[in-house]
């Protein structure tokens, strides 16, 4: 009887304890909010925590990010914390739970993770040289982890590629491999003549980057305006048998190309658009697809050559109609994000039909159809203007959005400038988000 007073007691004291804990540090956290309001920022919502430890070069380069700001406030001063100067006991002016864990990595408590790498892939051929750097700036600037570049060009645009990536003062934020472009040595040059030169070289990604896990893939005309984690953050939620993420082709079946053009079948009502293609190549390599040639189930590698010779003579958009016809016949495997992760001129050209941009703006434009180079969607062409003429270590606001948001307001006699200002929505928060970020010191 009087053992399970005893115990309740104790239990009762536990959860006093751990209550009063959970108290102490909401404390802390709400007098660290306090002080970061207190410094004027007040549109900084605090947000975003940084996955791992990083390494040095990593952070000074994050922090180098041209953002106008005063330099961030000392947080973490030199008080050690420790059972008798407990971080809730810690002077006022000195950050809470935060400076915590701070000095708890500063002695080195907290094992560093190794932080696991983004990749990003790009095929490169012809005259893509500047607008492939383009892309990989937008990357760049915006992204929180590290990046691994893989870079498929043809052999002349080696050299010029390297000089330009060597000479990007961002050491430390990104590394690169460049490639050859190679097909399979039966049919090189069956696959070479599909579509544009080597736009089919995508389709061997799971084969050539054997080591590699997942992979963003991009077409050249592509630029990010948030930062490449957040569609890197998609992989995590693939359910179990998703292998890929695309975009619809078409918001709108009315235009819808597939829907209306097809000689071949599709994946849902208008098809998928391969120009961002997030995945998980391990998956890819793993999975036996269904398809329309023979019962078995076949291999990533068995498939593409008997689909090609199947379909060569009914596909238009070459490795994108396949990627569609493979989805078509295993829709479970295809993870479908929205609009806005791959906007395109379709999506405002006849009036606006990619709902999400109005509330969440643009977050990864692609300029399909070349009009970063043309005048036909001048608001297209100046998000890539701006991007290209930004150079690193300037301050963002005023070498990038300032400039673009005036670029913009010209364009207003277009269906797409119309809504000039979705080009920009996501953008002035990711350059938010950054400043944040560097005035936290991380
Ligand atoms: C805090 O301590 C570190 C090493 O322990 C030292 O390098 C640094 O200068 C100190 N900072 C201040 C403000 O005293
Ligand atoms: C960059 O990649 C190369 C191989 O492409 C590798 O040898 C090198 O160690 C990498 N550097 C970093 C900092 O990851
Ligand atoms: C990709 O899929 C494999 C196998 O299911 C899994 O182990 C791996 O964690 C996945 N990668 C990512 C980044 O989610
Ligand atoms: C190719 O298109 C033609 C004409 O629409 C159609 O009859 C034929 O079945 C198609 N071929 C395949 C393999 O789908
Ligand atoms: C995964 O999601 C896809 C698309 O929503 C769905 O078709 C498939 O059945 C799901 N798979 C599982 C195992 O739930
Ligand atoms: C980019 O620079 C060119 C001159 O090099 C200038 O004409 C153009 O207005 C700039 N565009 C933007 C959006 O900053």
């Amino acid at each position: 009887m009087s053992r399970r007073l005893v115990q309740v007691v104790l239990l009762c004291l536990g959860c006093g304890l751990c209550s009063l804990l959970y108290a102490f540090s909401q404390l802390a956290l709400s007098l660290e909010q306090e002080a970061a309001r207190r410094q004027g920022d007040s549109a900084l919502p605090v947000r975003r925590q940084l996955s791992g430890g990083g390494g040095g070069a990593w952070r000074a380069a994050a922090r180098s990010a041209g953002c106008s700001q005063r330099e961030p406030p000392e947080r973490c001063k030199n008080v050690s914390v420790s059972y008798w100067n407990s971080y809730w006991m810690l002077p006022s002016d000195v950050c809470g739970r935060n400076c915590f864990w701070e000095a708890a990595r500063r002695y080195d408590f907290v094992k560093k993770q190794p932080l696991e790498k983004m990749h990003l892939a790009v095929v490169a051929c012809g005259e893509r040289l500047e607008e492939t750097v383009t892309m990989l700036k937008s990357a760049i600037i915006f992204s929180i982890t590290p990046l691994h570049f893989h870079i498929f060009a043809e052999d002349p645009l080696h050299t010029e590629f390297r000089e330009i990536l060597d000479g990007l003062a961002y050491q430390g934020k990104f590394n690169y491999t460049l490639y050859p472009i190679s097909f399979p040595a039966e049919n090189a040059a069956e696959w070479k003549k599909l579509f544009k030169p080597c736009a089919s070289q995508r389709l061997f990604l799971p084969l050539i980057l054997k080591d590699v896990d997942s992979l963003l893939y991009v077409d050249t005309d592509i630029l990010f305006l948030r930062p490449v984690d957040d569609i890197w953050s998609f992989l995590k939620k693939f359910n179990s048998t998703q292998i890929a993420a695309m975009a619809p082709e078409h918001e709108e079946p009315r235009i819808g190309w597939y829907n209306r053009f097809a000689r071949h079948p599709y994946y849902g009502k208008t098809g998928i658009n391969s120009g961002v293609m997030l995945m998980n190549m391990t998956r890819i390599r793993r999975k036996h697809f269904k398809n329309d040639m023979t019962t078995a189930r076949l291999r990533w590698e068995e498939i593409l050559m008997p689909l090609l010779k199947k379909y060569k003579l009914n596909i238009t958009w070459g490795d994108q109609d396949l990627l569609n016809i493979m989805f078509f016949h295993n829709p479970e495997s295809l993870f479908v994000f929205p609009c806005q992760w791959n906007y395109r001129p379709d999506h405002c050209i006849y009036g606006s039909n990619c709902q999400q941009v109005d509330q969440e703006g643009i977050f990864i434009l692609h300029g399909n159809r070349g009009v970063y180079h043309d005048d036909k969607q001048p608001a297209f062409r100046a998000v890539y203007d701006a991007i290209r003429n930004y150079s690193f270590g300037d301050d963002l606001v005023h070498a990038l959005l300032l400039p673009l948001e005036l670029e913009l307001q010209k364009t207003q006699h277009t269906y797409c400038g119309r809504i000039y200002k979705v080009f920009t929505k996501q953008l002035t928060k990711s350059i938010r988000d950054i400043c944040d970020r560097r005035s936290k010191g991380r």
